[in-house]
């Protein structure tokens, strides 16, 4: 299979509502599901949408490495590669925390993005069983960016205070050890 091309901010398909999946059984979606793994795979990233590769569809592949997981808090736990399809997501409770987020549809760039710090969170398999979590932390920001790509928002939209938005190699030059930005984008 190609590795398909990945659409960034600007491109129309990032800013429509996507569609649902009827039957995540279904050999196209199996079809989708390969080339999105291929593509976040090829681009380094730890999750990926399907409108970031120019289908207009609610799956989400995502994986969560441990590393990035905070090892006190027994609900951010790191996930294998899992597919996610038609998710929803329930924030549990109003607290929000910022961190620093990048997406494979802004290359290069970075900016703190306040999320839900705890969610419960459900979706269908591609055997189209339901299956649903609760995560907090980075686990449940990277979900949170992923099934914000179905509703057409990109994280900047997310941001309060545009003045952390920027490039990483540029913060890589004037920021302290503590303030890097992390790698994986999504
Ligand atoms: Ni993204």
């Amino acid at each position: 299979m190609p590795i398909l091309k990945i659409a960034r901010m600007g491109h129309p398909v990032l800013q429509r509502i996507a569609d649902s999946v009827a039957d995540p059984t279904a050999p196209e979606i199996r079809a989708l599901v390969d080339a999105m793994i291929e593509s976040m795979a090829e681009a380094q990233g730890i999750g990926l949408a399907a409108p970031q590769i120019h289908v207009s569809r609610r799956v989400v592949v995502l994986m969560v490495p441990e590393v990035r997981t905070d090892p006190e808090d027994p609900e951010d736990t790191g996930m294998p590669l899992t597919v996610l399809i038609n998710p929803e997501i329930e924030p549990l409770g109003d607290e929000k925390i910022g961190d620093w987020e990048a997406c494979l549809s802004l290359p290069g760039l970075t900016g703190l993005v306040p999320r839900y710090k705890r969610i419960r969170y459900s979706w269908s398999t591609l055997s189209g069983e339901r299956e649903e979590r609760i995560a907090s932390g980075f686990h449940a920001r990277a979900v949170q960016h992923e099934c914000d790509h179905l509703d057409g928002i990109l994280y900047p939209m997310r941001m309060t205070d545009l003045s952390s938005l920027a490039f990483v190699e540029e913060m890589r030059r004037f920021s302290s050890d503590q303030e890097q930005p992390r790698r994986a984008a999504e």
